[in-house]
């Protein structure tokens, strides 16, 4: 079935631009008057409103008209999520105010490992719950699409609960979830043997039944003092390749190197990075990694924003996500953060909708969204104002009154 969606007053399509790189705002596409075409769950074409009424008309078309003020974009895309959690953190929250810092309280007992606990304690049934309570709060904002990571489980089983809760999410949902394997997380203090022993278990008894179960196609570690070096991660992450993961790297968070680590192995996004300094950025800008800004995180511990400015001056991408978890980033609104990161990071408005849209697709591998253009999946947002740079400056306030995903309304 054909649809055309409009007029929006102005849209955004955000075409035209590199995933790496620096962007002006210059070179913004804004089309005034605007409408989309699209076929089934698929764009067909954008243009103005009118002339693709009159070039539709021999085409069954349902017209979607839209009344009053509406900038429309792509839905956005949230590449870095732990949405799939038991329990509160907030204990952790009130001791970091009170002076304690995240690793201090993850090497007195708390942290990671005290959501492991309570998300071990939980059914299949209620995590996919929580997921879905979650999922629908990040719609209702104009994410459509939402990375999910496992790596509250930290045993077989465990992590298996965990991405089939995804799964079962994903089943139940509109928007599309990408599950993705953090089983390197943490080593889970209960396992009684080594960690070289943990991580070669993982892949041997668990990476097979993610591609047997098409559980997840990503994989992921957390590089840093408290988890895993650089040394002893190499052989995990190299099995995870020869297998055809696609390979994710928590990076530079509190201390350099695991951008070190995702460079050498060619992961598709570097992600946090707070910590990166200049040899990290020059790595990141030699390759192809996109690196991935939480500002949740940053927010939620207090710790100094991923330098964005110096690594798209660089020459590297940027995505931004939200990083949603009970620890470090338990605010979730991806909006108000990407915001937020603009205005401490002197970003342009275009680099940050590129952050939240189609960077943050190429962050998960997907080049079939995030933009608006022809084959890519109608997904798409609208807010009730007349200038597009309303978005950021009302800085997650100003929220989308319309959301389309794979070209049905969904929430009005
Ligand atoms: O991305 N840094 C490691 N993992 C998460 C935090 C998880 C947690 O604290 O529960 C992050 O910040
Ligand atoms: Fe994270």
């Amino acid at each position: 079935m054909y649809q055309i969606i409009g007029p929006f007053t102005q849209l955004l399509p955000l075409t035209g631009h590199a995933n790496k790189g620096a962007i002006k705002d210059e070179d913004l596409l804004v089309l005034n008057h605007a409408g989309i075409l699209i076929k089934d769950s698929k764009i067909i074409a954008i243009g103005d409103f009118d002339k693709l009424l009159k070039s539709s008309k021999n085409l069954i078309v349902k017209v979607t008209e839209l009344t009053g003020e509406q900038i429309g974009m792509p839905a956005m895309v949230d590449c870095h999520t732990h949405i799939c959690f038991g329990g509160s953190r907030a204990k952790d929250y009130a001791l970091r105010n009170g002076g304690k810092t995240y690793l201090e309280i993850a090497k007195s007992g708390g942290g990671i490992w005290d959501t492991v606990q309570q998300t071990r304690k939980q059914s299949l049934a209620d995590l996919t719950k929580g997921i879905l309570k979650r999922v629908n709060r990040h719609l209702a904002n104009g994410i459509t699409t939402i990375e999910v990571k496992s790596g509250y489980g930290l045993s077989v089983a465990e992590e298996l609960k965990m991405l089939r809760a995804i799964q079962a999410a994903n089943e139940q949902s509109v928007a599309d979830l990408i599950p993705t394997c953090l089983a390197a997380h943490i080593f889970p203090k209960d396992y009684g043997r080594s960690i070289e022993a943990y991580l070669l278990e993982m892949s041997s008894d668990l990476f097979p039944i993610l591609k047997q179960e098409n559980l997840a196609n990503r994989i992921d570690a957390f590089i840093e003092e408290e988890a895993f070096s650089n040394q002893i991660i190499s052989p995990y992450l190299a099995k995870a390749k020869a297998m055809g993961f696609d390979i994710t790297i928590h990076a530079d968070q509190f201390h350099p190197s695991g951008s070190e680590v995702a460079v050498k192995y060619k992961a598709v996004s570097a992600d946090h990075l707070e910590a990166s300094t200049a040899h990290e950025i020059a790595l990141l800008a030699k390759s192809d990694v996109m690196p991935v800004a939480l500002p949740g995180a940053s927010i939620g511990i207090g710790c100094p924003f991923t330098p964005a400015r110096k690594l798209l001056d660089a020459g590297t991408g940027l995505a931004i996500a939200s990083d949603w978890n009970p620890g470090s980033a338990p605010m979730g609104h991806l909006l108000t953060q990407a915001a937020i990161l603009g205005t401490f990071e002197k970003l342009s408005t275009a680099e940050v909708l590129a952050g939240i849209t189609f960077r943050a697709a190429a962050a998960l591998n997907l080049s079939d969204r995030g933009q608006l253009k022809a084959n890519a999946v109608a997904d798409i947002i609208a807010f009730p104002t007349n200038d597009y740079r309303e978005i950021l400056y009302q800085q997650g306030q100003l929220g989308p009154n319309m959301v389309w995903k794979n070209g049905l309304s969904i929430i009005k």
